[in-house]
């Protein structure tokens, strides 16, 4: 299907006509890219930190300098054997397009892992390399020094993307890994590294902790949610390229509903456009809203799925607004939170299952739409 025909994209990373705004993360990012600075960054589940990587990466790779991006996903590599087969097929494959070139770096740069090479079926152009799984610190040096190695042969600079980078924290000895990889990436001068995913507290955990191998790898990023003047011109703009109209309010209404929050703002706005036959007003809106939180409830029965009766009291003081104060024993009774000290253990638990975030004393859902379930459902 041509993307740019669609009306709204969500549930996957977005391009072209339908990606809107970040402008200071791209001059940001893009900047770090050119000159080899370290890039992490973080934020909730579907704001957008693979559709920006996505468009940095391709900015980059299509100015033809000598800089080269190349893109890793960890989230379906479970060990760290497995991370390093990912790696090494995508660096040599993502760095040259010739089928002499791969074997030949593959030779000479995976020397000790005497790697094996299975084409694929539907490509010439298409390969992968296989290796013996017992890996000894040697061969693990070599795979994690092969970008570096491919620079320095090639001549340019490399930016190694990993997505979903927080797999590698449930690895086992993980933190091991972990210093095994920082101790050979930090003597690359000609690899830079960006490393990003969606479970906040355990990448915070990775990068900002002083007892962590990762910690002050590069530039922390916190991507910001996307601004309501932006998000408004983006959807009219949307509406009116396929012959339909919707105001400036009601285009607000929908980023105010939930929160501008990324994904959700394109989902509203597609339900929207779809009851639309003209001019949206607040007949479709209603619809469309009643419609949102009814798509998304089957997954939000899985995510209370399993909670305690304790948790769920909690997540409906939080859907009533409260947000802090839990200390107080008339919010306790009230919600039947029993004890502070039990009100610490829910916390704890929630942001673990990446649905409340907690800074300081405030607690907070991280998903508006299902804060607004919440309040009809509890
Ligand atoms: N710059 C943008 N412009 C318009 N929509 C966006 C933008 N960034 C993200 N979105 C919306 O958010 C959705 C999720 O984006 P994306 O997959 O990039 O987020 P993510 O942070 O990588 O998510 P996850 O945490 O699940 O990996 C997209 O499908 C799209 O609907
Ligand atoms: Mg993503």
């Amino acid at each position: 299907m041509q993307n740019m025909d669609k009306s709204f994209i969500f549930g996957k990373a977005t391009y072209g006509d339908n990606f809107t705004d970040r402008e200071f993360e791209t001059v940001r990012l893009s900047g770090n890219f050119r000159s080899g600075v370290n890039t992490i960054i973080v934020s909730p589940r579907r704001w957008g930190k693979t559709s920006l990587v996505r468009k940095v990466s391709k900015i980059i790779n299509d100015e033809a300098g000598e800089v080269k991006v190349v893109s890793i996903d960890a989230f379906l590599c479970r060990t760290e054997i497995e991370f390093y087969r990912v790696f090494a097929n995508e660096v040599i494959r993502q760095t040259s397009t010739k089928l002499e070139e791969w074997l030949d770096y593959a030779k000479r740069f995976l020397a000790r892992l005497s790697p094996k090479f299975k084409m694929g079926t539907d490509s010439p152009v298409d390969f992968s390399i296989s290796f013996d799984v017992d890996t000894d610190w040697q061969s693990e040096y070599e795979i994690l020094n092969l970008p570096q190695k491919i620079a320095e042969e090639k001549n340019i600079t490399i930016v190694v993307c990993i997505d979903e980078f927080q797999q590698v924290a449930e690895f086992s000895d993980s933190k091991n890994f972990q210093k095994k990889m920082r101790s050979v990436w930090q003597l690359q001068d000609k690899v830079s590294y960006c490393l990003y995913g969606s479970k906040m507290h355990v990448l915070s955990g990775m990068f900002s902790k002083q007892s962590m191998p990762f910690y002050k790898f590069g530039d922390l990023m916190f991507l910001q949610k996307i601004s309501t003047q932006d998000w408004i011109t983006y959807i009219c703009s949307r509406f009116e390229k396929t012959g339909k109209h919707i105001t400036d309010q009601l285009a607000e209404k929908i980023c105010d509903s939930v929160d501008n929050h990324s994904s959700y703002v394109q989902q509203f706005a597609w339900l929207v456009w779809t009851k639309t036959i003209e001019i949206a007003g607040n007949e479709e809106f209603d619809e469309a809203y009643d419609d949102l939180l009814n798509q998304n409830g089957i997954l939000f029965y899985q995510y209370i799925d399993g909670l305690s009766s304790y948790q769920l009291n909690f997540l409906k003081a939080l859907a009533d607004g409260n947000e802090s104060g839990f200390t107080n024993s008339d919010l306790m009774k009230k919600y039947n939170l029993s004890s502070s000290a039990n009100v610490a253990r829910i916390k704890k638990a929630l942001e673990k299952k990446e649905i409340v975030d907690i800074s300081g004393q405030k607690v907070s859902l991280i998903d508006p739409v299902f804060k607004i379930w919440l309040q009809r459902e509890l």
